[in-house]
């Protein structure tokens, strides 16, 4: 394709390491639809004749047939998925196919299919994201009075309840949403007609093929045009705050379904046995969603380096994008996938929820808190007698609200029947109604403005 200076033709590693057919191929129709906006912009503009771009035209079409039908074929001397389909689309109709590449390069052509494969990808994972969604929303809800320990540390904290802390994690990846609905936006202009670095000298159409490609419009500067692979970056970033996002889900399910927790037991679907020891149920599809954020943060840190001091325009460096992207994609969105399903079929065992908050002295704050509101003690003071009877309840191995009354009494006099009524988990929760706080009330509240936010989409 570029043959007309060279004499030597490449060494045989050099068409080994030149070559992007082997992955790039997966860009074939967003390849395709390029080139028909393209040509059909250059019979608009007078640039090539009308027949010509209707035989290129179909031609394209035909040849996207033999890809559908039997895949691409790897020529590795061609190079790339762009030369691959200009070779097939020469065999079909014969010279008039050299006409496609007036004014375009490759650089603009990758590109282009590449925003347009990102873009697509971006929807993708948004669907599944919004499924990921549905599903924390449904659970929440079947749980918005399950109580069970909230950690700090990983140790027990405050009661809350099960449908709160899935509420923690429809927040998280709602935001995760918003950033991929962030760099679709960004993303959306079309680097077409930018050619190798500096623009053509063709009068070409770039709002005819942004708008044919369903891209907001045109990029502004040619050179940032072909250099550009924020989009990508962008598309990676988005990819591994999700991944971490679900791994911390995931370790959560590794840890509650162990035997120390057995706060959840993971469905037959999502787990798997040992080969050795007859009794295991182990959380694989946790475990493999909490590797997976690791190797998607590794490929955007790989595009980060390979991208990190490029000069301005494009090097062949740049060729090295996809496969970060391509291989990140299938992992966060079987990431996003296994998670759904061990959210939607999770069991939740909420007596042993229950049964554990009630013995970490969960209600301690709330022990506290009614020293101040009921006696008028500073917190600080009510902090140090709290503490003083948590001490008395676990030396004697009793939860809070099975002190005495006049054990508590001799810690402080202040103390009468009524702080039993706070002891509880259930009033703990009910009690914490502040905005974004565990007690049920809220919780539903939430739940019914997260149902509310996806009726709008
Ligand atoms: N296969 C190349 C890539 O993915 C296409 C652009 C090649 N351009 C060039 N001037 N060598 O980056």
């Amino acid at each position: 394709m570029w043959g007309g200076r060279f004499e030597g033709g490449p060494s045989a590693v050099m068409r080994v390491i030149n070559a992007s057919i082997p992955f790039d191929k997966a860009l074939w129709r967003q390849d395709i639809a390029g080139s028909k906006a393209h040509v059909a912009m250059l019979a608009k503009q007078g640039i090539v004749s009308a027949e010509d771009a209707q035989t290129i035209s179909d031609g394209l079409d035909a040849v996207a047939a033999d890809y559908a039908r039997d895949g691409v074929p790897e020529l590795l001397d061609l190079e790339d998925i762009h030369m691959v389909t200009e070779r097939a689309l020469a065999d079909k109709i014969g010279p008039a196919a050299g006409r496609l590449h007036t004014a375009r390069s490759r650089n603009d052509q990758v590109a282009t299919d590449f925003r347009l494969w990102v873009r697509e990808a971006i929807d993708e994972i948004d669907a599944g994201l919004a499924a990921l969604i549905d599903a924390l929303i449904a659970r929440a809800e079947e749980h918005a009075d399950s109580v069970m320990p909230g950690f700090t540390h990983l140790q027990s904290a405050q009661p809350v309840t099960l449908g709160h802390h899935l509420m923690a994690y429809h927040d998280m990846v709602a935001r995760d949403r918003g950033r991929f609905a962030d760099a679709r936006a960004r993303m959306n202009r079309c680097p077409l007609g930018a050619a190798a670095l500096a623009g053509t000298g063709f009068p070409i159409d770039r709002e005819a093929t942004a708008a044919a490609l369903g891209f907001d419009s045109p990029t502004t500067n040619s050179l940032d045009s072909v250099s550009d692979r924020d989009f990508a970056l962008e598309y990676l970033t988005a990819a591994a705050q999700c991944a971490l996002h679900l791994s911390r889900l995931a370790e959560e399910f590794v840890i509650w379904a162990s035997q120390p927790f057995g706060f959840v037991s993971l469905s037959d679907q999502w787990s798997t046995g040992s080969s050795i020891m007859p009794q295991k149920r182990n959380p694989d599809a946790a475990e493999l969603v909490r590797g997976h954020a690791g190797r998607v943060i590794g490929c955007m840190t790989s595009l980060m380096v390979t991208m990190k001091g490029l000069p301005l325009a494009y090097s062949k460096d740049m060729q090295d994008d996809k496969p970060p992207v391509f291989e990140a994609h299938d992992l966060i969105g079987l990431a996003i996938a296994a998670m759904t399903g061990m959210v939607e079929s999770a069991t939740f065992r909420t007596d042993r929820m229950r049964g554990l908050a009630e013995s970490g002295f969960a209600t301690a704050t709330d022990l506290a808190d009614w020293l101040v509101r009921e006696a008028g003690l500073p917190f600080r003071e009510a902090h140090h007698v709290t503490g003083r009877a948590v001490k008395l309840a676990e030396d004697r191995s009793v939860r809070l609200h099975e002190l005495p009354l006049a054990d508590l009494r001799e810690i402080d006099e202040r103390f009468d029947e009524s702080v039993f009524g706070v002891l509880s988990v259930d009033a703990s929760v009910a009690s914490r109604q502040s905005l974004g706080g565990t007690s049920p009330v809220r919780v539903r509240e939430a739940i019914a403005r997260a149902r509310a936010a996806r009726g709008e989409e």
